[in-house]
């Protein structure tokens, strides 16, 4: 097949890299995806580095069976723990994601910014480095459980999660928050409402779908094919899982874009 038409893998250890798809379509719509959700092993963020790149390995080897021109790793998790790893040994440009601190910490006035992650992004090497650059007022803030809730499309288990967290905070305090999991961009909405008008949100979404762009012209790979398209697969059970998948397909569109300006990791 010629190399412009080929399909672009894109993976999470679950639903929440659906978020970032549809970025991706937004801003590539002339381009065929491939979405893998890795259900039988979610979630990430609770296992070690090296369990996840265990995980990744098999599922990139997957999405290969279908000849793929370039990878997104649609999860924080997954980036932290197997970008550097991908980039070593693929011929393909592997684009990353990562939790946008830089344009929350532009939003910066004098309080904290709040970086929502799993415990393992927040561990990781690459996110300390992220912290050293752009995280001079940023407070890490590890969520364990709140992507199975966005998994399992409990809006009120998530809101109750939420609320006893924002409870722990000052409020008045936070300038900005980070949704670094793909899954909590699901919960933007929600968490729009919950918060003062003033804090500002960011999510690594649209500055990933760019840095595809931008990778992609680069090598010469923008497909030249009028018409794009999507097809979703899961690890898990497709009869339970291809139907949550496809609802939240919909609702990614929906999601306004993010207030962000974070480049992909
Ligand atoms: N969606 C993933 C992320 O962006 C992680 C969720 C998980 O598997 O724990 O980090």
């Amino acid at each position: 097949m010629e190399e412009k038409r080929k399909p672009i893998g894109v993976f999470d250890s679950g639903v929440g890299g659906i978020s970032t798809l549809a970025a991706l379509m937004r801003e590539l719509p002339g381009e065929r995806f491939l979405y893998l959700g890795d259900m039988a092993h979610a979630p990430y963020g609770t296992k070690t580095t090296e369990e996840v790149q265990q995980l990744v390995r098999q599922v990139v080897a997957r999405l290969e069976e279908r000849e793929i021109k370039a990878l997104v790793i649609a999860c924080n998790t997954a980036t932290g723990a197997a970008a550097a790893m991908l980039r070593a040994e693929k011929p393909y440009p592997v684009i990353g994601i990562e939790p946008a601190l830089k344009p929350a910490e532009e939003h910066w006035q004098g309080g904290q910014i709040r970086v929502m992650a799993t415990p393992l992004t927040l561990r990781q090497e690459k996110f300390l480095s992220l912290m050293e650059r752009f995280g001079a007022h940023a407070v890490p803030q590890p969520c364990p459980g709140l992507m199975e809730l966005v998994e399992r499309e409990d809006e009120k288990g998530a809101a109750e999660y939420l609320e006893n967290l924002f409870r722990g905070w000052d409020l008045a305090r936070v300038d900005a928050v980070v949704l670094g999991c793909t899954h909590y961009v699901f919960l933007r909405p929600l968490i729009r409402r919950m918060l003062p008008d003033r804090i500002r949100i960011t999510d690594g979404n649209a500055g990933t779908a760019r840095q595809l762009r931008r990778v992609l012209r680069e090598r010469g790979m923008l497909s030249d094919g009028q018409e794009g398209s999507v097809e979703m697969d899961t690890t898990g059970d497709p009869e339970r899982d291809l139907p949550v998948m496809r609802r939240l397909l919909e609702r990614a569109r929906a999601i306004p874009a993010g207030e962000d300006e974070a480049a992909g990791g």
